[in-house]
């Protein structure tokens, strides 16, 4: 027999589709960018009132530094802001945020708004919010390699589980569900290592039109799918 609801612990999300929601309604980019951060913050409601336990979004990823300059300042400072101005919702909240990609490469003064953001939220534990900035999974792993030589470990101790401790969602469990918006079917170099066995959904929708109902959609379709994890249907039912 199926239990009635399958458990969700993580949904992992690639926030696509900012700037083709913003040419929709005959905007510049950005405009798609501010609405999709603000989607970001009924997406966390949801999240919260679904008892999910960790939330990770992709905001910005290291291929994006490629884009123009305009578009990469905008949204640097679409992040400052809200490192700024959000830390009082999720303590309200209960969210723990943290940030997961290469550090070094953002501004010094952004370095320090997430430190602070994560302190401040630190000890928080209705919902983890992973931001992915400056993320790219290969990166991720190469970096997690280069830690572990140079941590002068054992080639009898390299275990996946090791691995995993290496990498920037150290900690974190698996994404179960994976969903992108904007109507791309690809992972774009996002939690490659991490998402062996989850389970995808893709939307047409616009990340800044990806509403809490839709949301709920892709949850529910999530529980109707069967995780087989390599067994038959018969060892799982
Ligand atoms: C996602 O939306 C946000 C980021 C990548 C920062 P896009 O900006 O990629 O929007 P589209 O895909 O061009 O519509
Ligand atoms: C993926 O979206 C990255 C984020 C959502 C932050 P992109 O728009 O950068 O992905 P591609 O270029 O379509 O693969
Ligand atoms: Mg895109």
């Amino acid at each position: 027999m199926k239990p009635d609801v399958k458990s969700l612990t993580h949904v992992a999300i690639i926030m696509d589709g900012n700037g083709r929601w913003a040419k929709s309604q005959g905007k510049p980019r950005l405009f798609g960018h501010r609405r999709g951060a603000e989607n970001i913050k009924s997406i966390v409601e949801e999240s919260i009132a679904q008892k999910i336990s960790y939330l990770t979004i992709y905001a910005f990823s290291t291929e994006n530094w490629h884009r123009p300059q305009e578009e990469v300042s905008g949204l640097m400072n679409l992040l400052r802001f809200y490192l700024k101005n959000e830390i009082k919702t999720f303590k309200k909240q209960g969210v723990r945020l943290r940030m997961v990609g290469e550090r070094s490469r953002l501004d010094k003064d952004i370095q320090e708004l997430i430190a602070h953001a994560e302190k401040e939220t630190q000890d928080n534990s209705v919902l983890t919010l992973q931001v992915a900035l400056n993320y790219g999974s290969r990166g991720e792993i190469t970096e997690a390699l280069r830690k572990m030589v140079s941590s002068g470990i054992e080639v009898s101790q390299i275990t996946e589980e090791k691995i995993g401790e290496f990498l920037y969602t150290a900690g974190a469990p698996d994404p179960d569900l994976l969903i992108r918006t904007g109507g791309e079917q690809r992972l774009s170099n996002f939690l490659l290592w991490q998402s062996a066995y989850a389970e995808f959904y893709f939307t047409e929708t616009f990340w800044p039109a990806f509403s809490k109902q839709e949301f709920q959609k892709a949850l529910s379709v999530y529980d109707g799918r069967e995780r087989r994890h390599g067994k038959t249907s018969d060892q799982v039912q």
